[in-house]
Order: C-alpha cells, then structure tokens, then sequence
C-alpha cells in the first residue's frame, strides 16, 4: 500500500467564485502541504463546498489560480483533473444503487485502466492480466478501509458509516495524489467517527496523500488536522494549525455569530 511517488503541493490563489448576484468565494488562498491533513472550516454557506468545487473542476472560478505542482487546474474539465490526481468525495452519499462494495471499488480503477473495453471484450492477455491486477488492488483497498469481508455484499446494504468509508475507498482506488472529503463524519455515530478518523490518518500517514478536509465535527478536525483555513462568507478569516484558528478572535467571532 505504499505510494511511490510523493504528491504535489496544492496552491489556491485569489479564487472568485459568483453565482448570480452572490460571491460565494472571495479571494481565497491557501496551500496544501504534500503529505497533510489541511481542513477547510466556517460556519454554514461560508463556501466550504464551493472551494471543493472548484478544486474537482464542478464550478468554474471568476478569477484566480489552482495549481497541482506546475499544472494549473482551474477551466479543467473535472474527468481531466480527477486524471491529474484529484479525487473527491461527496457531502451526501453517491453510491451506486445495488452494486456490490467490490464493484464499487472496482469503479475508481476505470481512469487507470490501459487495456480498455475491446481488449478485455476479445480476452486478450493484457486485459486479463491488469483485471488481476485491479482485482488485487481493490482487495488491499478494501482492507485498508477495514471492509475486507464485505467485498461482495451490496454497499447499499451497509451501515451508514460503512457506505461512507466504501466512497472514502472508491476514491482511494483512483490513486489520488490529493484527496478531497467533504463532511466526511457528518451522521455517523460516535464509533463509526472514531473509525473514519483512523482511516483518514492512515491515508495521510500510510498512503502519504494530502487531505483536503471539510468537517463541522471540530473535535475531528482538531485531532487530524495538520493545518486549518478559515472560511467565513467566502473570505479567508484565518489560517494556522488547529491550536492557532481556535483562539484566533476573527474564528472565534465568526462562529458565534453564526447559527449552528
Ligand atoms: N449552485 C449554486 N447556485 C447559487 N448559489 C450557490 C450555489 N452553490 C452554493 N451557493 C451559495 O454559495 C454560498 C456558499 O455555499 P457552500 O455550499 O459552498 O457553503 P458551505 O460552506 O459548504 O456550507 P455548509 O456548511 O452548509 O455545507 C452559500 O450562500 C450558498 O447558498
Ligand atoms: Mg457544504
């Protein structure tokens, strides 16, 4: 499960983003680290989901730069950046319906599949061999999510906490230099929290692929967190490791004013 390649740095710079008469993001910057859990906060509508977008290639900035080392993403269609190694999760479950969780892995391996559709359909070879291989993979991820015995159940069929941890997996399967999770703990219970946070810092720790992190749970985000921006109406408020947003006067303002 190791990684051979060390990711790139991510650098946002200046992103605008309007929607009909809203500026949903307001010249926001900040660099993702190689390696590190970086945590996107602020209350809601601040624009958390939005940078995301931006970031997977959904929405169109205004103005301003993302860059994965040299290469700029911004006007990428989102099946070229996900290309470039740019893989997202989403806010509320996107599992296909009936599939099983091998399946479902299965699908993060179609960007890295070389042989293609006619090889496989003639039996060549090849084909038969890196489907071995996807095969293997899928395998490693799926006891890398602790999901190992679940392979051919329907991932519909599992609990809640389960099915988020098969979509964690998908985009693990795309071998992601950047990984983006969005609300990633958002209605589990307490342990299924416990169990996503463990995976998310094997991810960074084991894997060495750099995290962009939305989370409302600050107690998430305080313990895996290498380094916190602060969103706040689409404005940078704040940047800094956990400890520093937290007793940063403009975070704690923002917060307080805002109904949670
Ligand atoms: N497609 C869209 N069209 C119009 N306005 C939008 C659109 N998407 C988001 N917005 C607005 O942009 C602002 C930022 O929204 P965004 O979803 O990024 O917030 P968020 O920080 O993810 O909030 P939450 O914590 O509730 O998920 C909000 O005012 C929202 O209403
Ligand atoms: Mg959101």
């Amino acid at each position: 499960m190791v990684r051979v390649t060390a990711p790139a740095q991510l650098t946002v710079r200046d992103v605008t983003v309007r929607f009909a008469g809203l500026t949903a993001l307001d010249g926001v910057s900040f660099t993702v680290e190689p390696g590190s859990v970086h945590a996107v906060i602020g209350p809601n509508g601040a624009g958390k989901s939005t940078t995301f977008n931006v970031l997977s290639g959904v929405c169109r900035a205004a103005s301003g730069s993302v860059r994965l080392g040299g290469t700029e993403l911004t006007g990428l269609a989102p099946h070229r950046i996900a290309a470039l190694g740019v893989a997202r999760t989403f806010q509320n479950l996107a599992l296909p319906p009936y599939a099983t969780v091998a399946d479902t892995l299965m699908l993060g391996r179609h960007r890295l599949t070389r042989a293609g559709f006619l090889a496989a359909g003639l039996r060549l070879p090849s084909a038969a061999r890196e489907a071995r291989a996807h095969r293997e993979r899928v395998r490693e991820i799926a006891e890398f999510i602790g999901l190992e015995g679940e392979l051919d159940r329907p991932a519909s069929a599992l609990p809640y906490g389960q099915q988020k941890l098969v979509e964690l997996g998908r985009a693990l399967c795309t071998e992601p230099q950047v990984l983006l999770l969005d609300e990633p703990v958002a209605g589990m219970t307490a342990d299924e929290r416990r169990r996503t946070a463990a995976v998310v810092a094997g991810v960074r720790d084991g894997l060495g692929i750099s995290i962009v992190l939305v989370e409302h749970d600050m107690g998430v985000v305080m313990r895996l967190a290498d380094a916190v921006t602060v969103l706040d109406f689409g404005r940078g408020i704040a940047d800094g490791s956990p400890a520093e947003v937290q007793n940063d006067p403009a975070v704690v303002q923002a917060y307080l004013g805002a109904p949670q």
